[in-house]
Protein backbone atom coordinates (compact mmCIF):
# COMPACT_ATOMS: atom_id res chain seq x y z
CA UNK A 1 0.00 0.00 0.00
CA UNK A 2 2.62 2.48 -0.81
CA UNK A 3 -0.44 4.97 -2.36
CA UNK A 4 -1.73 5.33 1.53
CA UNK A 5 0.98 7.94 2.09
CA UNK A 6 0.52 10.03 -0.62
CA UNK A 7 -2.91 11.82 0.08
CA UNK A 8 -1.13 13.11 3.71
CA UNK A 9 2.15 14.14 1.86
CA UNK A 10 0.55 16.12 -1.13
CA UNK A 11 -1.75 17.96 1.28
CA UNK A 12 0.87 18.40 3.36
CA UNK A 13 3.05 20.18 0.63
CA UNK A 14 0.12 21.89 -0.63
CA UNK A 15 -0.96 23.29 3.24
CA UNK A 16 3.35 23.92 3.48
CA UNK A 17 3.27 26.27 0.03
CA UNK A 18 -0.02 27.52 0.73
CA UNK A 19 2.11 28.76 4.10
CA UNK A 20 5.18 30.16 2.71
CA UNK A 21 3.60 31.92 -0.69
CA UNK A 22 6.75 33.22 -2.10
CA UNK A 23 8.47 29.49 -2.14
CA UNK A 24 7.91 27.29 -4.57
CA UNK A 25 5.95 24.14 -4.23
CA UNK A 26 7.86 21.49 -2.03
CA UNK A 27 8.68 19.05 -4.23
CA UNK A 28 5.36 16.35 -3.51
CA UNK A 29 7.38 13.60 -4.46
CA UNK A 30 10.89 13.37 -6.14
CA UNK A 31 12.50 15.41 -8.63
CA UNK A 32 13.60 13.76 -11.71
CA UNK A 33 17.13 15.43 -12.04
CA UNK A 34 17.66 14.34 -15.70
CA UNK A 35 14.39 15.87 -16.66
CA UNK A 36 14.02 18.73 -18.92
CA UNK A 37 10.56 20.51 -17.98
CA UNK A 38 8.78 20.71 -21.75
CA UNK A 39 11.07 18.83 -23.61
CA UNK A 40 11.45 15.53 -22.13
CA UNK A 41 8.54 13.22 -23.07
CA UNK A 42 9.37 10.90 -20.31
CA UNK A 43 8.77 12.96 -17.50
CA UNK A 44 6.61 11.01 -14.90
CA UNK A 45 6.90 7.22 -16.45
CA UNK A 46 9.29 4.73 -14.87
CA UNK A 47 12.01 2.81 -16.91
CA UNK A 48 10.46 0.87 -19.92
CA UNK A 49 10.43 -2.36 -19.56
CA UNK A 50 12.04 -4.40 -22.64
CA UNK A 51 12.07 -8.05 -22.89
CA UNK A 52 15.55 -9.39 -22.57
CA UNK A 53 14.53 -11.58 -26.13
CA UNK A 54 13.60 -8.62 -27.93
CA UNK A 55 16.01 -5.59 -27.52
CA UNK A 56 14.86 -2.38 -29.84
CA UNK A 57 16.51 -1.81 -32.93
CA UNK A 58 16.29 0.91 -34.87
CA UNK A 59 15.67 -0.88 -38.07
CA UNK A 60 13.14 -3.78 -36.00
CA UNK A 61 11.22 -0.28 -34.78
CA UNK A 62 10.64 1.22 -38.49
CA UNK A 63 9.57 -2.86 -40.00
CA UNK A 64 7.46 -2.77 -36.96
CA UNK A 65 5.80 0.46 -38.01
CA UNK A 66 5.26 -0.79 -41.70
CA UNK A 67 3.51 -3.98 -40.37
CA UNK A 68 1.30 -1.91 -38.08
CA UNK A 69 0.35 0.18 -40.85
CA UNK A 70 -0.13 -2.13 -43.43
CA UNK A 71 -3.40 -3.13 -44.75
CA UNK A 72 -2.88 -5.93 -46.65
CA UNK A 73 -2.48 -8.56 -43.72
CA UNK A 74 -6.21 -8.60 -43.41
CA UNK A 75 -9.09 -10.69 -45.16
CA UNK A 76 -10.59 -7.22 -47.65
CA UNK A 77 -7.50 -5.25 -47.66
CA UNK A 78 -8.47 -2.12 -45.44
CA UNK A 79 -7.66 -3.23 -41.85
CA UNK A 80 -4.18 -2.58 -40.34
CA UNK A 81 -3.43 -2.18 -36.38
CA UNK A 82 -3.95 1.66 -37.35
CA UNK A 83 -7.46 1.55 -38.45
CA UNK A 84 -8.16 0.91 -34.80
CA UNK A 85 -5.28 2.48 -33.15
CA UNK A 86 -4.79 5.33 -35.27
CA UNK A 87 -1.55 7.97 -34.56
CA UNK A 88 -3.95 10.78 -35.02
CA UNK A 89 -6.64 9.76 -32.45
CA UNK A 90 -4.25 8.95 -30.00
CA UNK A 91 -3.82 5.59 -31.20
CA UNK A 92 -7.76 4.84 -30.61
CA UNK A 93 -10.46 4.83 -33.25
CA UNK A 94 -13.05 7.03 -31.71
CA UNK A 95 -15.85 4.34 -31.81
CA UNK A 96 -17.86 3.33 -28.76
CA UNK A 97 -16.90 -0.43 -29.97
CA UNK A 98 -14.37 -1.16 -33.27
CA UNK A 99 -14.93 -2.25 -36.55
CA UNK A 100 -13.06 -4.61 -38.52
CA UNK A 101 -13.10 -5.93 -41.68
CA UNK A 102 -16.62 -5.74 -43.77
CA UNK A 103 -17.81 -3.29 -41.15
CA UNK A 104 -18.19 -6.07 -38.81
CA UNK A 105 -18.21 -4.59 -35.18
CA UNK A 106 -16.74 -6.23 -31.99
CA UNK A 107 -18.00 -5.66 -28.81
CA UNK A 108 -15.28 -3.85 -26.74
CA UNK A 109 -13.66 0.05 -27.04
CA UNK A 110 -10.28 0.16 -28.57
CA UNK A 111 -7.59 0.62 -25.77
CA UNK A 112 -5.22 3.33 -27.27
CA UNK A 113 -1.51 1.44 -27.33
CA UNK A 114 0.10 4.60 -26.25
CA UNK A 115 2.36 3.49 -23.09
CA UNK A 116 0.88 -0.31 -23.18
CA UNK A 117 4.44 -1.14 -23.47
CA UNK A 118 3.96 -0.49 -19.49
CA UNK A 119 1.23 -3.29 -19.40
CA UNK A 120 1.68 -5.81 -16.83
CA UNK A 121 -1.02 -7.72 -18.71
CA UNK A 122 -2.47 -7.07 -22.47
CA UNK A 123 -6.65 -6.83 -23.02
CA UNK A 124 -9.49 -5.51 -20.95
CA UNK A 125 -9.04 -8.80 -19.46
CA UNK A 126 -5.34 -9.44 -19.66
CA UNK A 127 -5.97 -12.18 -21.56
CA UNK A 128 -2.19 -11.53 -23.04
CA UNK A 129 0.64 -11.22 -20.63
CA UNK A 130 3.01 -9.06 -23.13
CA UNK A 131 2.50 -7.07 -26.73
CA UNK A 132 4.13 -9.73 -28.84
CA UNK A 133 1.58 -12.02 -27.63
CA UNK A 134 -1.08 -9.57 -28.33
CA UNK A 135 0.03 -8.74 -31.64
CA UNK A 136 -0.69 -12.37 -33.40
CA UNK A 137 -4.69 -12.39 -32.21
CA UNK A 138 -6.40 -9.04 -33.72
CA UNK A 139 -4.93 -10.71 -37.26
CA UNK A 140 -7.11 -14.17 -36.97
CA UNK A 141 -10.04 -12.41 -35.03
CA UNK A 142 -13.00 -12.84 -37.09
CA UNK A 143 -14.30 -9.86 -36.52
CA UNK A 144 -10.33 -7.73 -37.21
CA UNK A 145 -8.04 -8.41 -39.74
CA UNK A 146 -10.39 -12.12 -40.30
CA UNK A 147 -7.60 -13.61 -41.57
CA UNK A 148 -8.18 -17.51 -40.75
CA UNK A 149 -4.62 -18.42 -39.66
CA UNK A 150 -1.07 -16.66 -39.16
CA UNK A 151 0.35 -18.50 -42.38
CA UNK A 152 -1.50 -16.19 -44.65
CA UNK A 153 0.83 -12.96 -43.07
CA UNK A 154 3.84 -15.50 -44.02
CA UNK A 155 2.51 -15.29 -47.35
CA UNK A 156 2.14 -11.99 -47.75
CA UNK A 157 5.26 -11.32 -46.47
CA UNK A 158 7.12 -13.78 -48.75
CA UNK A 159 5.70 -12.11 -51.69
CA UNK A 160 7.34 -9.20 -50.72
CA UNK A 161 10.85 -8.49 -51.40
CA UNK A 162 10.90 -5.08 -49.18
CA UNK A 163 9.71 -7.07 -46.22
CA UNK A 164 12.02 -10.45 -46.85
CA UNK A 165 15.37 -8.17 -47.00
CA UNK A 166 14.32 -6.11 -43.93
CA UNK A 167 13.24 -9.48 -42.00
CA UNK A 168 16.72 -10.98 -42.85
CA UNK A 169 18.45 -8.09 -41.83
CA UNK A 170 16.37 -7.71 -38.50
CA UNK A 171 16.10 -11.19 -37.84
CA UNK A 172 18.79 -13.03 -40.04
CA UNK A 173 16.04 -15.17 -40.65
CA UNK A 174 14.97 -16.67 -44.75
CA UNK A 175 11.71 -16.47 -45.89
CA UNK A 176 11.57 -20.11 -44.63
CA UNK A 177 12.27 -20.28 -41.19
CA UNK A 178 9.82 -16.88 -40.75
CA UNK A 179 7.19 -17.25 -38.34
CA UNK A 180 4.66 -15.45 -37.23
CA UNK A 181 6.87 -14.78 -33.94
CA UNK A 182 9.44 -12.54 -35.89
CA UNK A 183 6.31 -10.29 -37.07
CA UNK A 184 4.83 -9.83 -33.77
CA UNK A 185 8.57 -9.18 -32.15
CA UNK A 186 8.58 -6.48 -34.96
CA UNK A 187 5.35 -4.75 -34.00
CA UNK A 188 5.72 -5.14 -30.29
CA UNK A 189 9.32 -3.09 -30.75
CA UNK A 190 7.57 -0.60 -32.76
CA UNK A 191 4.72 0.04 -29.81
CA UNK A 192 7.15 0.41 -27.29
CA UNK A 193 8.37 3.63 -29.14
CA UNK A 194 4.81 5.06 -28.49
CA UNK A 195 5.61 6.31 -25.34
CA UNK A 196 4.30 9.46 -23.51
CA UNK A 197 4.97 11.30 -20.16
CA UNK A 198 5.28 14.97 -20.01
CA UNK A 199 1.95 16.07 -19.09
CA UNK A 200 0.98 18.92 -17.02
CA UNK A 201 -0.01 16.95 -14.10
CA UNK A 202 4.05 15.44 -14.53
CA UNK A 203 5.31 18.78 -14.29
CA UNK A 204 3.65 19.72 -11.79
CA UNK A 205 3.85 16.35 -9.47
CA UNK A 206 7.96 15.38 -10.61
CA UNK A 207 9.12 18.91 -11.72
CA UNK A 208 7.58 20.75 -8.49
CA UNK A 209 6.29 23.58 -11.48
CA UNK A 210 3.37 24.79 -8.95
CA UNK A 211 1.99 26.93 -11.99
CA UNK A 212 2.25 23.72 -14.07
CA UNK A 213 -1.63 22.83 -13.54
CA UNK A 214 -4.72 25.27 -13.31
CA UNK A 215 -6.64 26.00 -10.02
CA UNK A 216 -9.06 23.86 -11.12
CA UNK A 217 -7.23 20.79 -11.87
CA UNK A 218 -5.45 21.19 -8.22
CA UNK A 219 -8.76 20.89 -7.02
CA UNK A 220 -9.37 18.02 -8.86
CA UNK A 221 -6.46 16.19 -8.25
CA UNK A 222 -6.77 16.21 -4.42
CA UNK A 223 -10.49 14.86 -5.34
CA UNK A 224 -8.65 12.24 -7.05
CA UNK A 225 -6.27 11.20 -4.04
CA UNK A 226 -9.06 12.18 -1.56
CA UNK A 227 -12.57 11.74 -1.41
CA UNK A 228 -12.87 10.09 -4.83
CA UNK A 229 -10.63 7.25 -3.91
CA UNK A 230 -9.61 7.13 -7.76
CA UNK A 231 -5.82 6.71 -6.89
CA UNK A 232 -6.25 3.35 -5.04
CA UNK A 233 -6.68 1.74 -8.31
CA UNK A 234 -5.38 4.44 -10.58
CA UNK A 235 -2.18 4.74 -8.64
CA UNK A 236 0.75 7.10 -8.18
CA UNK A 237 4.02 6.10 -7.34
CA UNK A 238 6.90 8.59 -5.73
CA UNK A 239 8.22 8.79 -9.07
CA UNK A 240 6.19 7.91 -11.39
CA UNK A 241 2.62 7.51 -12.63
CA UNK A 242 0.83 5.32 -14.62
CA UNK A 243 -2.60 5.24 -13.13
CA UNK A 244 -3.07 1.80 -13.09
CA UNK A 245 -2.78 -0.80 -10.41
CA UNK A 246 -2.61 -3.30 -13.14
CA UNK A 247 -5.35 -5.24 -11.83
CA UNK A 248 -9.32 -6.14 -12.26
CA UNK A 249 -12.18 -4.40 -10.77
CA UNK A 250 -15.94 -4.75 -11.54
CA UNK A 251 -17.01 -1.27 -11.13
CA UNK A 252 -20.07 -1.60 -12.43
CA UNK A 253 -20.26 -0.67 -16.36
CA UNK A 254 -21.74 -3.30 -18.61
CA UNK A 255 -22.77 -6.05 -16.30
CA UNK A 256 -26.05 -4.92 -15.14
CA UNK A 257 -27.46 -6.30 -19.23
CA UNK A 258 -26.22 -9.75 -17.65
CA UNK A 259 -27.51 -10.13 -14.37
CA UNK A 260 -30.38 -11.97 -14.35
CA UNK A 261 -28.49 -14.18 -16.32
CA UNK A 262 -25.42 -15.39 -15.54
CA UNK A 263 -25.54 -18.53 -14.23
CA UNK A 264 -26.28 -19.69 -17.39
CA UNK A 265 -23.72 -17.69 -19.53
CA UNK A 266 -20.79 -18.49 -17.15
CA UNK A 267 -21.31 -22.56 -17.70
CA UNK A 268 -22.07 -22.30 -21.09
CA UNK A 269 -18.92 -19.97 -21.52
CA UNK A 270 -16.63 -22.63 -19.69
CA UNK A 271 -18.21 -25.20 -21.99
CA UNK A 272 -17.09 -23.66 -24.78
CA UNK A 273 -13.79 -22.96 -23.51
CA UNK A 274 -13.17 -27.01 -22.65
CA UNK A 275 -14.48 -27.46 -25.95
CA UNK A 276 -11.16 -25.64 -27.48
CA UNK A 277 -13.05 -21.91 -27.69
CA UNK A 278 -10.63 -18.99 -28.32
CA UNK A 279 -11.39 -16.64 -25.69
CA UNK A 280 -10.25 -13.91 -27.93
CA UNK A 281 -12.47 -14.82 -30.20
CA UNK A 282 -15.44 -15.60 -28.28
CA UNK A 283 -15.38 -12.09 -26.34
CA UNK A 284 -15.03 -9.53 -29.11
CA UNK A 285 -17.91 -11.47 -30.69
CA UNK A 286 -20.79 -11.88 -28.69
CA UNK A 287 -21.67 -9.01 -26.25
CA UNK A 288 -22.71 -11.07 -23.40
CA UNK A 289 -19.48 -12.96 -22.94
CA UNK A 290 -17.86 -9.81 -23.36
CA UNK A 291 -19.38 -8.68 -20.35
CA UNK A 292 -18.11 -11.72 -18.33
CA UNK A 293 -14.79 -9.52 -17.82
CA UNK A 294 -11.94 -11.16 -16.48
CA UNK A 295 -13.77 -14.33 -15.67
CA UNK A 296 -13.08 -15.48 -19.06
CA UNK A 297 -9.86 -15.97 -18.60
CA UNK A 298 -9.52 -17.02 -14.82
CA UNK A 299 -12.64 -19.01 -14.96
CA UNK A 300 -13.13 -17.15 -11.27
CA UNK A 301 -16.24 -16.13 -10.47
CA UNK A 302 -15.30 -13.08 -8.33
CA UNK A 303 -14.06 -11.74 -11.19
CA UNK A 304 -17.42 -11.74 -13.57
CA UNK A 305 -17.57 -7.89 -14.71
CA UNK A 306 -14.26 -7.11 -13.65
CA UNK A 307 -11.53 -5.44 -15.94
CA UNK A 308 -8.19 -3.88 -16.04
CA UNK A 309 -7.59 -0.41 -14.53
CA UNK A 310 -6.79 1.59 -17.58
CA UNK A 311 -4.19 4.27 -17.81
CA UNK A 312 -5.52 7.61 -17.56
CA UNK A 313 -2.85 8.74 -19.40
CA UNK A 314 -4.59 11.05 -22.40
CA UNK A 315 -7.43 9.87 -21.33
CA UNK A 316 -8.72 13.71 -22.93
CA UNK A 317 -8.11 12.06 -26.29
CA UNK A 318 -9.56 8.42 -26.20
CA UNK A 319 -13.29 8.87 -25.48
CA UNK A 320 -15.66 6.98 -25.49
CA UNK A 321 -14.65 5.85 -22.20
CA UNK A 322 -15.09 2.22 -20.69
CA UNK A 323 -14.33 -1.83 -22.27
CA UNK A 324 -17.82 -0.81 -24.12
CA UNK A 325 -17.30 2.53 -24.86
CA UNK A 326 -20.89 2.75 -23.01
CA UNK A 327 -20.13 6.75 -21.34
CA UNK A 328 -19.26 9.32 -23.87
CA UNK A 329 -17.77 11.90 -21.58
CA UNK A 330 -15.58 12.30 -18.94
CA UNK A 331 -18.03 14.10 -17.18
CA UNK A 332 -20.50 10.93 -17.39
CA UNK A 333 -17.12 8.91 -15.87
CA UNK A 334 -17.59 10.57 -12.62
CA UNK A 335 -21.20 10.68 -12.41
CA UNK A 336 -21.00 7.06 -12.41
CA UNK A 337 -18.23 6.80 -9.93
CA UNK A 338 -20.18 9.68 -8.15
CA UNK A 339 -23.65 7.49 -7.69
CA UNK A 340 -21.51 4.09 -6.49
CA UNK A 341 -21.04 2.31 -9.84
CA UNK A 342 -24.27 2.87 -11.67
CA UNK A 343 -25.08 5.40 -14.45
CA UNK A 344 -28.38 6.57 -13.17
CA UNK A 345 -28.08 6.47 -8.97
CA UNK A 346 -31.50 4.80 -8.47
CA UNK A 347 -30.57 1.89 -10.33
CA UNK A 348 -29.19 -1.64 -8.73
CA UNK A 349 -25.79 -2.09 -8.35
CA UNK A 350 -24.38 -5.63 -9.39
CA UNK A 351 -23.57 -8.35 -7.14
CA UNK A 352 -19.50 -8.54 -7.81
CA UNK A 353 -19.33 -5.01 -7.71
CA UNK A 354 -16.01 -4.20 -6.21
CA UNK A 355 -15.48 -3.03 -2.68
CA UNK A 356 -13.83 -0.13 -3.95
CA UNK A 357 -16.60 1.52 -5.73
CA UNK A 358 -19.33 3.07 -3.28
CA UNK A 359 -21.42 6.48 -3.49
CA UNK A 360 -18.52 9.66 -3.32
CA UNK A 361 -21.21 12.20 -2.17
CA UNK A 362 -19.16 15.02 -4.62
CA UNK A 363 -20.84 18.09 -5.99
CA UNK A 364 -21.37 18.97 -9.50
CA UNK A 365 -18.49 21.50 -9.31
CA UNK A 366 -16.34 19.00 -7.46
CA UNK A 367 -17.15 16.33 -10.36
CA UNK A 368 -15.74 19.33 -13.10
CA UNK A 369 -12.88 19.54 -11.17
CA UNK A 370 -12.30 15.76 -11.42
CA UNK A 371 -12.78 16.21 -15.32
CA UNK A 372 -10.24 19.13 -15.13
CA UNK A 373 -7.65 17.03 -13.60
CA UNK A 374 -8.01 14.48 -16.26
CA UNK A 375 -7.22 16.67 -19.00
CA UNK A 376 -4.02 17.99 -16.89
CA UNK A 377 -2.94 14.21 -17.99
CA UNK A 378 -2.61 15.12 -21.78
CA UNK A 379 1.09 14.46 -22.98
CA UNK A 380 2.50 17.40 -24.80
CA UNK A 381 3.30 16.23 -28.22
CA UNK A 382 6.16 16.95 -30.89
CA UNK A 383 6.15 17.77 -34.32
CA UNK A 384 2.69 15.73 -36.10
CA UNK A 385 3.37 12.53 -33.89
CA UNK A 386 1.47 11.72 -30.75
CA UNK A 387 4.54 10.60 -29.15
CA UNK A 388 8.12 10.93 -29.63
CA UNK A 389 10.32 7.84 -30.47
CA UNK A 390 12.30 6.80 -27.47
CA UNK A 391 15.97 6.13 -27.48
CA UNK A 392 16.35 3.02 -29.27
CA UNK A 393 18.59 1.41 -26.65
CA UNK A 394 17.49 -1.25 -24.13
CA UNK A 395 16.67 0.40 -20.64
CA UNK A 396 17.58 -2.99 -19.21
C1 LIG B 1 -10.85 -3.85 -35.61
C2 LIG B 1 -10.15 -3.01 -34.68
C3 LIG B 1 -8.79 -3.42 -34.18
C4 LIG B 1 -7.70 -3.82 -34.93
C5 LIG B 1 -7.63 -4.00 -36.43
C6 LIG B 1 -6.64 -4.01 -34.00
N1 LIG B 1 -7.05 -3.71 -32.73
FE1 LIG B 1 -5.91 -3.66 -31.06
N2 LIG B 1 -7.56 -3.47 -29.95
C7 LIG B 1 -8.83 -3.31 -30.43
C8 LIG B 1 -9.78 -3.48 -29.35
C9 LIG B 1 -11.28 -3.41 -29.46
C10 LIG B 1 -9.02 -3.75 -28.19
C11 LIG B 1 -9.56 -4.11 -26.82
C12 LIG B 1 -10.00 -5.59 -26.92
C13 LIG B 1 -10.08 -6.30 -25.60
O1 LIG B 1 -9.50 -5.83 -24.64
O2 LIG B 1 -10.69 -7.37 -25.56
C14 LIG B 1 -7.62 -3.72 -28.61
C15 LIG B 1 -6.54 -3.88 -27.75
C16 LIG B 1 -5.22 -3.75 -28.12
C17 LIG B 1 -4.09 -3.69 -27.23
C18 LIG B 1 -4.16 -3.78 -25.71
C19 LIG B 1 -3.90 -2.48 -25.01
C20 LIG B 1 -4.19 -2.54 -23.53
O3 LIG B 1 -4.05 -1.50 -22.87
O4 LIG B 1 -4.57 -3.59 -23.01
C21 LIG B 1 -2.97 -3.58 -28.00
C22 LIG B 1 -1.53 -3.48 -27.52
C23 LIG B 1 -3.40 -3.60 -29.37
N3 LIG B 1 -4.77 -3.68 -29.42
C24 LIG B 1 -2.56 -3.61 -30.48
C25 LIG B 1 -3.00 -3.98 -31.74
C26 LIG B 1 -2.12 -4.43 -32.83
C27 LIG B 1 -0.62 -4.57 -32.73
C28 LIG B 1 -2.91 -4.69 -33.90
C29 LIG B 1 -2.52 -5.21 -35.27
C30 LIG B 1 -1.80 -6.47 -35.31
C31 LIG B 1 -4.27 -4.37 -33.50
N4 LIG B 1 -4.28 -3.99 -32.18
C32 LIG B 1 -5.37 -4.44 -34.35
C33 LIG B 1 -9.17 -3.06 -31.72
C34 LIG B 1 -8.37 -3.38 -32.80
C1 LIG C 1 -11.93 -0.05 -7.67
C2 LIG C 1 -10.97 0.47 -8.63
C3 LIG C 1 -11.25 1.83 -9.26
C4 LIG C 1 -11.50 3.03 -8.64
C5 LIG C 1 -11.63 3.30 -7.15
C6 LIG C 1 -11.62 4.01 -9.69
N1 LIG C 1 -11.44 3.42 -10.90
FE1 LIG C 1 -11.58 4.36 -12.71
N2 LIG C 1 -11.52 2.56 -13.64
C7 LIG C 1 -11.33 1.34 -13.01
C8 LIG C 1 -11.58 0.27 -13.96
C9 LIG C 1 -11.47 -1.21 -13.67
C10 LIG C 1 -11.98 0.89 -15.16
C11 LIG C 1 -12.45 0.17 -16.44
C12 LIG C 1 -13.83 -0.42 -16.13
C13 LIG C 1 -14.58 -1.01 -17.30
O1 LIG C 1 -14.36 -0.65 -18.44
O2 LIG C 1 -15.45 -1.87 -17.01
C14 LIG C 1 -11.90 2.33 -14.92
C15 LIG C 1 -12.13 3.30 -15.90
C16 LIG C 1 -11.97 4.67 -15.70
C17 LIG C 1 -12.03 5.67 -16.73
C18 LIG C 1 -12.24 5.39 -18.22
C19 LIG C 1 -10.92 5.23 -18.90
C20 LIG C 1 -11.01 4.71 -20.31
O3 LIG C 1 -9.97 4.76 -21.00
O4 LIG C 1 -12.07 4.23 -20.75
C21 LIG C 1 -11.82 6.88 -16.14
C22 LIG C 1 -11.77 8.24 -16.82
C23 LIG C 1 -11.66 6.64 -14.72
N3 LIG C 1 -11.75 5.28 -14.50
C24 LIG C 1 -11.43 7.62 -13.77
C25 LIG C 1 -11.57 7.37 -12.40
C26 LIG C 1 -11.76 8.40 -11.40
C27 LIG C 1 -11.73 9.89 -11.68
C28 LIG C 1 -11.95 7.77 -10.21
C29 LIG C 1 -12.28 8.36 -8.87
C30 LIG C 1 -13.53 9.14 -8.83
C31 LIG C 1 -11.83 6.35 -10.46
N4 LIG C 1 -11.62 6.14 -11.79
C32 LIG C 1 -11.89 5.37 -9.48
C33 LIG C 1 -10.99 1.15 -11.69
C34 LIG C 1 -11.21 2.09 -10.69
Amino acid sequence: MRYALLPVLVLATLFAQKQADTKPLAEPAAVNPQSVPDKNNLLGLPPLPIPANNPQTPDKIALGDKLFHDKRFSVDGTVSCSKCHDDKQAFTDGLPVSIGHHGLTGTRNASTVLNAAFNQSQFWDGREPDLEGQAKQPLINPVEHGLTDHKQVLEIIRTDPDYLATFQSVFDVSAKKLTIDHVAKAIASFERTLIAGNSPFDRYYFNGKTDAMTDAQIRGFELFIGQGRCVSCHTIEQDHALFTDNRFHNIGVGINQIQQDISRLTQAFLEAKNKGGQVDTMVLTDKKSSELGRFAVTDELSQIGAFKTPTLRNVELTAPYMHDGSLKTLKEVMVHYNNGGVNKADERVNDFLSGGIRPLNLTDPQLNDLVAFMKALTSSWSGSRYANPIPTQAAN
